[in-house]
């Protein structure tokens, strides 16, 4: 569920209707819904009351400094893969004991500044990594907490570019390998281990490729506890997914994951981490965007609108699907379309849809909302064709604010730099 409705035949942001934000902001812009965020973050907190746990919500999804004060400021923890994240992260005023810095490269300036600020754990994903970090560590008088990213070898039937939990993957150490890795890790002076990690990709609709991962881990927990490990966390990554064709079945709920975690993970008392990010921020967020064009091609039409790969990215490089919805409803009954619906950058891969189904009559000057777009989105936007990056806004009830301005062109091109001798 989230909370952009139609009211009187008009889309809102909560209690806000879009069109007024668009008339305030100007096309194209990303909207989040702060009840939506909250309500999301917090199925997350009731799925796993009956453990220990925290929710740590994977920055990636998005990074903006209001969404990560608005979900810090109810508890959660962050999940970081970058120098520059754990920065956002900070700023955002999350205490370094609620972070967890992930991802295959962390390099030893990024593990220098996440120790010095303050970090829950490392969540190391090779050897050359753990015995880096390990002398980063002791150089500084300190000990790095761990848990190893282990690969379980599982399926997770996804997409291949967000699946990471086979052993062609290059994320973590093959499970395999664990307990000779926790071995070298007791040695190092620089770290402590404190526990497991596993993520097995993202955008998984089912729960069964969890189970198989979780029940490797349950293993693990054993074996490294007999090998005199103290294991206290179980980091059991992100990856729930989120329905982006509302006609589709439904992935299962927090709810039925929390359950899952319970029943192959609750009797090892550990506290269990988790890391969502998609399921917190995807349904919360929609990308509005406005008609440039609409145009009569050979076998095919065209909708051009002001919105283009360049700022919603996953269509072109996933293949993936975004309902497409018009800002103001379709009276009940209006004949329906089939659209190819572009952006107005010169490849043809900036392409959102290709014979999609839209109401007749969507002419210039109208606004459709792409749903789903608040995770993946703003973040993995570019300024390909000096399009300036979307500005973000966040509705919270009756009032909105924008929390990333649209950037001038002048700001754009003064960031270049002109060498001496030109
Ligand atoms: N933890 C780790 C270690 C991850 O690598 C990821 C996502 C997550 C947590 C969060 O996963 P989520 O709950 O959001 O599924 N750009 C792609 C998704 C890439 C996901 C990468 N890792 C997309 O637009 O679909």
């Amino acid at each position: 569920m989230d909370h952009f409705l139609y009211r009187n035949g008009s889309l809102h942001a909560e209690d806000v209707p879009v069109s007024e934000i668009a008339a305030a902001v100007g096309t194209p812009f990303y909207c989040y819904s702060s009840a939506t965020l909250e309500r999301h973050f917090r199925l997350f907190q009731e799925a796993l009351a009956p453990l220990p746990n925290l929710v740590c919500f994977a920055v990636k999804s998005n990074s903006n400094q209001a969404v990560l004060r608005l979900l810090g400021s109810l508890g959660a923890g962050m999940d970081v893969v970058s120098g520059g994240e754990y920065l956002r992260a900070k700023a955002a005023g999350v205490p370094g004991d609620r972070i967890v810095f992930s991802g295959v490269g962390k390099t030893r300036a990024e593990m220098r500044q996440a120790l010095a600020g303050g970090v829950r754990q490392f969540n190391v994903e090779s050897e050359p990594e753990l015995v880096a970090l390990s002398e980063v560590a002791a150089g500084m008088g300190l000990v790095a907490p761990i848990a190893v990213r282990v690969n379980p070898d599982v399926d997770a039937r996804t997409h291949e570019k967000i699946a990471t939990g086979k052993s062609e993957n290059k994320f973590g150490i093959p499970i395999a390998r664990a307990r000779q890795v926790y071995a070298q890790a007791a040695g190092l002076p620089g770290i402590e281990v404190v526990g497991i990690d596993v993520h097995i990709g993202s955008q998984l609709t089912e729960l069964d490729p969890f189970r198989q991962a979780f029940a490797k881990v349950e293993e693990l927990t054993r074996a490294l506890r007999q090998d005199g490990h103290d294991i206290r966390r179980l980091d059991l990554g992100g990856g729930l997914g989120i329905p982006y064709e509302r006609s589709n079945s439904a992935p299962p709920l927090p709810i039925e994951y929390g359950r899952m975690i319970q029943e192959t993970l609750g009797h090892l008392d550990c506290e269990i981490e988790i890391e969502p990010g998609r399921l917190i921020s995807g349904n919360a967020g929609i990308l509005v965007s406005e008609v440039i064009y609409v145009k009569d091609g050979e076998g095919r039409d065209f909708l051009i609108i002001d919105a283009a790969m360049n700022d919603l990215m996953r269509p072109s490089l996933y293949g993936a699907h975004h309902d497409i919805i018009p800002v103001l409803e379709a009276a009940p009954g209006t004949a329906r379309r089939p659209l190819d619906v572009v952006g107005p950058v010169c490849e043809t891969g900036d392409t959102f849809a290709r014979q999609r189904d839209l109401p007749e009559g969507l002419s210039p000057g109208d606004l459709v909302a792409f749903r789903s777009a608040g995770a993946y989105g703003a973040v993995m936007a570019s300024e390909y064709n000096t399009r300036p990056l979307v500005p973000e806004v966040l509705v919270s009830g009756d009032q909105f604010a924008v929390i990333r301005p649209r950037p001038t062109f002048d700001e754009i091109i003064n960031r270049d730099t002109i060498p001496p001798w030109l």
